[in-house]
């Protein structure tokens, strides 16, 4: 099993309203991870995994992300002066020349099933990525790629999974799986602790086969009143192999002030450029108080 996923699906038409007032105008995926906004990271793990095809699902509020992804001839020769070359193509090669973008308006915001339905016509009958932006994966190779890897192996699909604590359930889908195979058996979405099937939750990646399409035609509203991408995978598991993937790497949950901003720190220390004298500010800040 050796093929290539091409499309990537990113549903971003979510409102971001815990990054208020500062995402009232602006989508939460252009906020920046100091230099680059999440949804460039996004963007560049789909493609490192092979995509060439980028499929956007937008709501309003969410031009500057087209903008983002779409040449600015203007500023292009505003840098095109000596000393300024590694700004200029910091901005110019955002998007290799064979990657093409799609942008689907969701229309109403009925929940991340719903976006990922909306992508159909864009997607046809292939299986696909899944990035949700808010989950930044430090990962080496980027966590795509190693699910990529993955489905090479066994084909069907797979989604990858991390430990959380046990009173965290209810803000994830949670799997269980058989062990040996970590096929997944049983996935819930936002269960109380109690009700859940383990502590192993879904993060924002997903290679999902096409069979998901049809379960999605057919899912109700679930947890939330929204129409929940976990229930439509429930509804393939018999049907169509899901596999666990417990990735390698470091999550962020940049769709929360704590997580975004220990993001924010995690790459300021690994960025080229300022890396040193932060951690020089980082340890005098901690001497000081
Ligand atoms: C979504 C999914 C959930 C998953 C989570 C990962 O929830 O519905 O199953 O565990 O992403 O980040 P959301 O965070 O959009 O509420």
């Amino acid at each position: 099993m050796s093929q290539t996923i091409h499309t990537a699906v990113f549903p971003v038409a979510g409102r971001g309203t815990r990054f208020l007032p500062a995402t009232k105008a602006s989508p939460k995926e252009m906020l920046p991870i100091v230099d680059k906004p999440l949804i460039q990271y996004a963007v560049e793990e789909a493609i490192a995994a092979g995509a060439k095809k980028l499929v956007f699902i937008t709501g309003s509020t969410k031009q500057a992300i087209e903008d983002h992804f779409t040449p600015d001839p203007e500023l292009e020769e505003a840098l095109a002066g000596p000393g300024k070359e590694d700004l200029l193509d910091s901005i110019r090669n955002i998007l290799p020349p064979d990657v093409s973008c799609t942008y689907i308006d969701q229309g109403e915001p009925l929940g991340l099933g719903h976006a990922v339905l909306c992508a159909r016509p864009a997607v046809g009958d292939e299986p696909f990525f899944v990035h949700l932006c808010d989950d930044l994966i430090a990962g080496e190779p980027p966590c795509l790629c190693q699910m990529a890897g993955e489905y090479g192996r066994h084909g069907g699909s797979v989604i990858a999974v991390e430990s959380v604590p046990p009173e965290d359930t209810s803000r994830y889908g949670i799997v269980a799986v058989n062990g040996e195979s970590q096929r997944v058996t049983r996935i819930v979405e936002k269960p109380a602790p109690q009700d859940a099937p383990s502590n192993l939750a879904v993060v924002g990646r997903y290679l999902l086969s096409p069979v998901i399409f049809d379960k999605l035609e057919n899912t109700g509203r679930g947890a939330g009143g929204e129409i929940q991408l976990t229930d439509a995978i429930a509804d393939m598991l018999e049907e169509s192999p899901v596999y666990a993937y417990p990735f390698s790497g470091e999550r962020y949950d940049c769709g929360n002030k704590l997580g975004y901003l220990k993001a924010t720190v995690a790459y300021g220390l690994a960025h080229s450029e300022i890396g040193g004298p932060f951690r020089e500010h980082l340890r005098e800040l901690i001497d000081r108080n």
